[in-house]
């Protein structure tokens, strides 16, 4: 009998399985295991140094695993040769944790370059689209500006049009509200939720602000620095308020008095 859509099993977009990642002898993680789904927001947290940009660098190519797989939409990538490995990597968007915009060009020329070195589309088209990257992250009209002149907040904004330029399938973020001020970084959280619903780009993201995890992410991994593997993966929410592991409630709880979403603890 054929599969009907609805018993077919969803293909996860990523499948990490027993993945160790070191740097020559120096184990950072060992024995990871999760998978993001097709428009997942999927946030990697875990304290600082705990290995959570390496992973990034891991699951867009920069770095072999010292041992396991990371498999795009079913099929293996980490033993792919460089030529097919492109072919995911094109589709991916990065904003790298020290992702500072190009200071010797503008707004509009750091957005064009991706575009001018990955398509053959004609300099009137590379504006357009440059306009409409700006308008989406609200910045238009700073096209000609140099990011000397923005604030911090528009230069992260600036950064995700850039990682955005291409329409990627996959949009990888660093840490991209660090030292933004709470309705910045409410106003980020909004823009990430409307790009994932608008272009229905599947988003992986690295923070610790807990607001904004819980705001967005839909499911994470818990990098947990004492024991060097993942202490939990699943959806935020769920695993503050019920995960079995003292380590991942403890980073999600924490300084929850004073935080905006507060856990509903049954009175
Ligand atoms: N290129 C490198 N060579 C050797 N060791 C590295 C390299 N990059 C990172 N490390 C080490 O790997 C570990 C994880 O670093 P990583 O940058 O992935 O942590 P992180 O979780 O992103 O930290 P942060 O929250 O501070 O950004 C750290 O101990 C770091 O010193
Ligand atoms: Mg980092």
């Amino acid at each position: 009998m054929p599969a009907s859509p609805d018993n077919l099993e969803p293909v996860a977009k990523i499948t990490v399985r027993d993945l160790t990642m070191a740097y020559g002898s120096f184990v950072v993680m060992r024995d990871l295991n999760f998978d993001v789904m097709e428009k997942d927001i999927f946030v990697i947290i875990g304290g600082s140094g705990c290995g959570k940009s390496t992973l990034m660098r891991h699951l867009i190519g920069l770095r072999e695993p010292a041992k396991g797989t990371i498999l795009y939409e079913g099929e293996e990538f980490s033993a792919d040769t460089p030529a097919e490995r492109g072919e995911f990597i094109e589709r991916f968007g990065v904003m790298y944790q020290s992702g500072a915009l190009w200071s010797s060009l503008t707004l509009a020329e750091n957005i064009a370059l991706p575009l001018e070195e990955n398509t053959a589309l004609a300099p009137a088209a590379i504006r357009e689209l440059v306009s409409y990257k700006l308008a989406l992250v609200g910045l238009s009209g700073y096209e000609e500006y140099y990011p000397s002149e923005i604030s911090g907040g528009m230069k992260k904004r600036a950064g995700i049009a850039r990682a955005m330029a291409l329409d990627p399938d996959i949009l990888f973020l660093d840490e991209p509200g660090a030292g933004l001020d709470p309705l910045s970084s409410r106003r980020l959280d909004d823009l990430i939720l409307r790009l994932r619903d608008g272009l229905g780009s599947t988003v992986v993201i690295v923070t610790h602000e807990l607001a904004s995890i819980f705001a967005i992410a839909n499911n994470s991994i818990f990098l947990d620095t004492t024991t060097r593997t993942q202490g939990a993966t699943g959806n935020p929410t769920e695993l503050r308020d019920h995960s079995d592991n003292p380590a991942v409630r403890d980073f999600l709880r924490r300084g929850e008095h004073e935080s905006e979403t507060p856990a509903r603890h049954p009175s």
